[in-house]
């Protein structure tokens, strides 16, 4: 989806702002926690206030949804968060192999068009992306209100991943994303949880 450019959301902005734009692994120590596609950041800079001894790192490709994200942390003033402004498709050349512990995709793009289904962040070829990202104990969850790419998502995923749980009814976790506070109030909410990958082929 195509949002308006912000007349702020600059590349100087960006870079008087640390965001990250240049694929190049982080050199992060401890558990790192990922959300990708993380939008205005209400989810992820929820988390890093909660836990400021754990180190998450928001992923967003729209310069106009970060620059909100950038506003976000500096107003919290959270030194725990790192912020990448880039596609998805890039995620690998940002991190060092098995490094993180979670990655968060919250209320991701239902792409509804059968063409489009591989610009899902559930695709295969995002799955593998993650698979060689995560860590030994690494989990990967999915929250949506949007019940197509919820069950496309639990077929792809079952091919990546050992153990995998879904549910069609989730409650609200600890933060909830700016798309969750909304969806809520129409309907469920699906939420999936992955650990275990299978062998990369
Ligand atoms: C529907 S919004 C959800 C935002 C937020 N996660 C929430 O739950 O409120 C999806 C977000 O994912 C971002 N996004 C979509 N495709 C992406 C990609 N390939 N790489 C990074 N971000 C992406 C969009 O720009 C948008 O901000």
């Amino acid at each position: 989806m195509r949002v308006k450019r912000h007349p702020l959301a600059t590349l100087e902005f960006f870079n008087t702002h640390h965001v990250l734009m240049t694929p190049t692994p982080i050199d992060l120590e401890g558990d790192i926690i990922l959300e990708i596609g993380s939008g205005k950041g209400k989810f992820i800079t929820e988390l890093a206030t909660l836990y400021p001894n754990k180190h998450f790192v928001a992923f967003e490709v729209q310069p106009s949804v970060c620059y909100h994200l950038v506003l976000k942390k500096e107003a919290l003033q959270l030194k725990n968060l790192s912020i990448i402004l880039d596609d998805a498709k890039h995620v690998k050349e940002y991190f060092k192999p098995h490094s993180i512990k979670q990655i968060w995709l919250n209320f991701s793009d239902p792409w509804p068009k059968t063409k489009h289904h591989k610009r899902r962040l559930t695709a295969s070829h995002f799955l593998k992306d993650y698979q060689s990202l995560l860590s030994l104990n690494g989990e990967l969850h999915l929250r949506t209100d949007h019940e197509a790419l919820f069950l496309f998502s639990c077929e792809t995923i079952k091919q990546h991943f050992k153990h995998v749980q879904c549910d069609t009814n989730a409650i609200p976790y600890v933060a909830m994303s700016e798309y969750e506070m909304k969806k809520r109030l129409h309907g469920p909410i699906y939420y999936l949880k992955a650990e275990g990958t299978h062998e990369l082929l």
